[in-house]
């Protein structure tokens, strides 16, 4: 089991880890009942009230690709809230949602200091009913299954599930963009696959094309 750090309250999980990271263990895990700077991808604030779990944790030795974290991680999401009966799906590349709203998010950060390291951050809506304004599009474990959840079990479970070795036909079975249609460089492609290296396979007529997450915008398609 890895070394667990307990917080009430923190900037952020994952800056936490980044600050210290020189003092703290390969895999330990930084988990806060509160994020006062919880942090999202692309500069987005990450909501983070009490009753949902934050957490991070340090990989110093055998770093994998992003895309290679990003399986583990949405996959160990997924199987965890299957063990809850909940069907989730993966938005490529790192969203979980259930029922078409978002019930989990992934933010992974490589960082140089003397050796590279990286900090893999995880938000799970846990036991909070009401998000607001984000109301359309967010969801929790309790919404869908209608009880509390004890953060701490809830983590541990995680953390035995994310132990285990994922595969990626795993992560494009329960991929939403699979056999959609979407729009690259004004001609429209269906998706066909996802490659180990999380580049789209995209099929056009007679011939296919492969595309990294950032040469597409995946906007229109998800609305
Ligand atoms: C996203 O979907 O934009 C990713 C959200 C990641 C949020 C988690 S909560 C724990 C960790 N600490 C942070 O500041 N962010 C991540």
């Amino acid at each position: 089991m890895p070394k667990i750090y307990y917080f009430n309250t923190i900037d952020s999980t994952n800056d936490y880890i980044k600050r210290n990271q020189s003092k703290l263990e390969d895999r330990s895990i930084v988990v806060s009942k509160i994020q006062t700077k919880g942090r999202g991808r692309s500069n987005h604030k990450w909501n983070s009230d009490e009753g949902n779990l934050y957490f991070s944790m340090l990989v110093k030795k055998g770093i994998q690709t992003d895309f290679e974290d990003i399986v583990d991680v949405s996959v160990s999401l997924v199987k965890l809230l299957e063990s809850y009966g909940i069907n989730a799906d993966i938005k490529y590349p790192n969203d979980i949602l259930v029922n078409g709203k978002k019930i989990a998010g992934i933010l992974i950060e490589k960082i140089y200091s003397d050796k590279l390291f990286e900090v893999i951050g995880i938000g799970l809506n846990v036991n909070q009913i009401d998000f607001g304004d984000l109301n359309p599009i967010a969801t929790s474990i309790k919404q869908v299954v209608g009880k509390n959840f004890v953060l701490h079990d809830v983590l541990h479970d995680y953390i035995n599930i994310y132990k285990d070795n994922h595969k990626i036909e795993e992560y494009i079975k329960k991929s939403i963009i699979l056999g959609k249609d979407i729009m690259y460089l004004d001609e429209e492609y269906r998706v066909e696959t996802i490659e180990n290296d999380g580049k789209l396979v995209l099929v056009k007529d007679d011939y296919s094309i492969k595309v990294s997450l950032n040469e597409i915008t995946l906007k229109e398609f998800y609305k």
